[in-house]
């Protein structure tokens, strides 16, 4: 297999003017406009991956028969390139994002992009689309690499043919209401993902399967569900788009506590970095079952001051109450609470190059 590979360019001949850019760029959303161009690469058995070009951002054909239609290999990943202070723009761990592409693939059975492409992919598109990634300290561009299989045929089986492709999109907050806490749906009902299952991949049936439950949750007046484990819809697991962590306790006493990973909740590498600062920060921190009984009566007895969701497309955004079949709680009076804020101001500054980075996590493009 050839992991370095030159990429052939093919410029877009009408990318977005000035205006138009500066007018995505005032209000970019989360997903809604994408830059001038994409990255794509080809795999097959006989010549491993293949045929790496930069193109014009545009629609591709699928063959009606391709096998991702219908069975439904696809994963994904999702990372942000940030401005930095000084005007250069960098990246948040991609070599965590790619390795996590690469465990999601095997989980899969899709080929593994080698860690050289999915950074080389992203070092082509920054290279070609710099001016899309926003100035504004709350804002980024987000990055979406993607695999699906694109062979044709109705057999079950792993197909023999894929295609990468990476994308971009200026994105803001990814909740409407900014930063403000949030309100979570307990779903009992429905569950995410079993033991054996695809929930610690980034799969795209994990997300398809997710999103009658979030309707669920939007029914109740909630902006999120919360997923409890399968068997006994009892331990807390994650929320559809990002991980979960709890403050037990206050000030420097406190200790950040998230759902430990069981094989059936993403691995998520905000939930991974925020486990450090916190360490670096003076807290405690705890990787453990927590069940909703433990949130609910945590919160009753001022045991739990705060909860807070964290990924890449939510950054950290504070859980304010939470609600189930029999009834709701506030927590922490329903706002942002210190150590929240603390930790988010914490990954933001090194995100954006304004605190120093010492666990060397920023890469630069
Ligand atoms: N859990 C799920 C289901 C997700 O989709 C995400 C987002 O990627 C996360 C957790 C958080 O992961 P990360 O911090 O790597 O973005
Ligand atoms: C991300 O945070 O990158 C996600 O993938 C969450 C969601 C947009 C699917």
């Amino acid at each position: 297999m050839t992991s370095v590979l030159p990429f052939s360019r093919t410029l877009n001949p009408s990318p977005a003017t000035p205006e138009r850019l500066a007018e995505v760029l005032a209000s970019p959303g989360f997903g809604r406009y994408f830059t001038d161009h994409m990255v794509r690469i080809d795999w097959n058995e006989r010549d491993g991956w293949h045929d790496a070009r930069l193109t014009p951002y545009e629609p591709f054909q699928l063959d009606p028969a391709a096998m991702v239609l219908h069975y439904g290999q696809a994963i994904f990943e999702g990372l942000k390139a940030y401005r930095q202070a000084d005007g250069t723009v960098a990246s948040f761990r991609p070599e965590a994002n790619a390795a996590r592409f690469r465990a999601s693939a095997r989980r899969m059975a899709m080929p593994e992009l080698p860690d050289e492409l999915f950074l080389g992919a992203i070092t082509e598109l920054i290279d070609v689309d710099r001016r899309w990634v926003p100035e504004h300290a709350e804002e980024s561009l987000y990055l979406r690499p993607y695999l699906i299989s694109t062979e044709v045929g109705l057999g079950v089986r792993p197909a023999n043919e894929y295609a990468f492709l990476l994308i971009a999109s200026p994105a803001g907050a990814y909740f409407a209401g900014g930063i403000n806490p949030v309100t979570v749906w307990l779903s009992t009902e429905f569950t995410r993902a079993a033991p054996g299952g695809t929930g610690a991949a980034k799969f795209a049936g994990n997300y398809a399967a997710s999103l009658l439950a979030q309707a669920q949750a939007a029914e109740k007046g909630c902006d999120q569900v919360v997923w409890l484990d399968a068997v006994e819809h009892r331990w807390v697991e994650e929320m559809g788009g990002m991980n979960l962590c709890f403050v037990r306790g206050s000030g420097a006493d406190a200790t950040v506590v998230t759902p430990e990973l069981t094989g059936t909740l993403l691995p998520g590498i905000t939930r991974d970095s925020l486990l450090r600062l916190a360490a670096d920060l003076g807290y405690r921190t705890e990787e453990a079952r927590i069940s909703v009984q433990d949130w609910e009566s945590g919160v009753a007895a001022g045991e739990i001051t705060e909860v807070f969701a964290c990924g890449t497309a939510a950054v950290i955004t504070p859980v304010g109450a939470a609600k189930h079949e029999g009834g709701e709680f506030v927590i922490g009076e329903g706002k942002t609470g210190p150590v929240t804020q603390r930790l988010r101001d914490a990954l933001i500054s090194i995100q954006r190059g304004s605190a120093p980075d010492q666990h060397g996590w920023q890469h630069n493009f």
